[in-house]
């Protein structure tokens, strides 16, 4: 019966049970059941067929609705840059400027957007922030404007000050932010947004298509393709610029964001704007080159790019730093695993997740659920990690074995490229 949901999710909204393991989607099914009040899973399953909140509910169970502020930052550098250089001032017959986000979630992507355009002082009737995501549970969220610390990652928070309000441990977004996005429910899979064909000049679809297997990436990609206007600029995730865009798309090669362009759009409009702006920034940002360690070269970009970065003051250089607190709890985890005490290494594991989004914790963990020999849990840690760090070394080898032994050679060998690259 679990098989039947998981044929339900991938027809609905596309998953590819394979992307976030059995063993969690199976975890998530029975969580939700439980909750459901239903008596079996064949009851459950008819709920899910009748009822859109109780299908919303599984799928926040089962994708991550993970998200932060300023998430990866550069994205948002270029994204900047590029507002500033080609809309901040007006040409004759200027458009309105139509940014979308999708996924959105619970809305810390397009308020960061907004945030951007506050800080150029782009003047608020020029722009348009259009937000899209399938799980009206995360877009209440988002509506509230509601925030607690898991949405704040980055080491600089000048922003959090300058656009939130604390109130008891909460907080709250400011209404100039709040009331620039407006948001809508929908499945990106779906023939929900016809309307909006040709309509947008940027948008971000970051960490959605990894859940995708590729055919339904294929889908996801054309309705891209759609929607974006002939010269915008499309922002995808770090473990999302694969094959299936680039048959569309063109990358604009740009070091710690993966940024692309119509190929057709590009082509037919005077070997694009881009082209030269983009060897301009390269020149300037020293971008040209693809990511290799997010690590290293993210901190070189930022450092490059100080000068001429109009977030210098709040954004954060690292991307993934530990903090301290959770580095010293990590170390403990550590210790406590090569001595063997794998249930106090888990319970601590545990706690620095539950609190954090830390890959390397959910990498030890990974380890610690291979050590005590629950290999689907183990797989399923490791995919979390190189979902949060697609870069994550270790997670890709110790991946790639759980991969290769469950059959899947072609997926271990990519993992184990990967790896190779990560380490490089
Ligand atoms: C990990 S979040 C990504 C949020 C944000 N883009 C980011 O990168 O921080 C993934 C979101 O995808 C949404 N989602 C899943 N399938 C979808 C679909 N077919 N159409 C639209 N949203 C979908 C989920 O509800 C979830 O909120």
């Amino acid at each position: 019966m679990c098989e039947k949901i998981e044929v339900l999710l991938k027809d609905k909204i596309g998953l590819d049970v394979s992307s976030v393991g059995t063993a969690s989607v199976q975890n998530a099914i029975k969580r939700c059941l439980v909750r459901s009040g239903c008596d079996d899973l064949e009851q459950y399953y008819k709920m899910l067929l009748s009822s859109e909140s109780e299908f919303e509910r599984l799928v926040d169970m089962v994708i991550i609705p993970e998200t932060w502020f300023f998430r990866d930052d550069i994205p948002f550098d270029v994204f900047a840059n590029h507002v500033k250089s080609d809309w901040l001032i007006p040409k004759e017959n200027s458009r309105m400027l139509k940014v979308l986000s999708v996924p959105c979630s619970t809305g810390e992507e397009p308020y960061t957007i907004a945030m951007v355009f506050d800080k150029l002082s782009f003047p608020v009737d020029r722009f348009q922030i259009d937000a899209i995501d399938i799980s009206q549970a995360s877009l209440e969220k988002a509506l509230a404007g509601v925030y607690r610390d898991n949405s704040f990652r980055n080491d600089d928070m000048i922003f959090q000050s300058a656009y939130f309000k604390k109130i008891e441990g909460d907080y709250h977004l400011k209404e100039k932010i709040r009331d620039r996005v407006n948001f809508h429910h929908g499945n990106l899979l779906k023939d929900d947004f016809s309307l909006m064909k040709g309509c947008y000049d940027v948008i971000f679809c970051r960490n959605l298509m990894i859940y995708f297997d590729s055919k339904d990436q294929k889908l996801a990609i054309h309705k891209l393709y759609d929607l974006l206007a002939p010269e915008g600029v499309l922002f995808v995730g770090h473990a999302e610029a694969n094959n299936n865009v680039n048959s569309l798309f063109r990358s604009l090669r740009l070091r710690g964001a993966f940024a692309f362009v119509k190929k057709d759009g590009s082509e037919n409009h005077s070997v694009s704007n881009y082209d030269k702006r983009l060897h301009e920034f390269s020149k300037k940002h020293n971008t040209t080159l693809s990511v290799s360690s997010r690590r290293t070269n993210a901190d070189q970009v930022s450092q490059n790019s100080d000068r001429n970065k109009p977030f210098s003051a709040y954004m954060s250089s690292g991307g993934y730093e530990v903090k301290k607190d959770e580095q010293a709890v990590l170390s403990k985890a550590q210790e406590l695993a090569d001595e063997g005490a794998l249930e106090e290494a888990e319970k601590l594991c545990l706690d620095l997740i539950s609190r954090f989004s830390n890959a390397d914790a959910y990498c030890l963990l990974g380890l610690v659920y291979e050590a005590s020999n629950r290999q689907g849990m183990a797989e399923s840690m490791f995919r979390k990690t190189i979902y949060l760090v697609p870069d994550h070394a270790k997670a890709l080898v110790h991946l790639a074995l759980h991969v290769e032994r469950n059959g899947d050679n072609n997926e271990a060998q990519s993992l184990r490229r990967r790896a190779v690259r990560a380490a490089q």
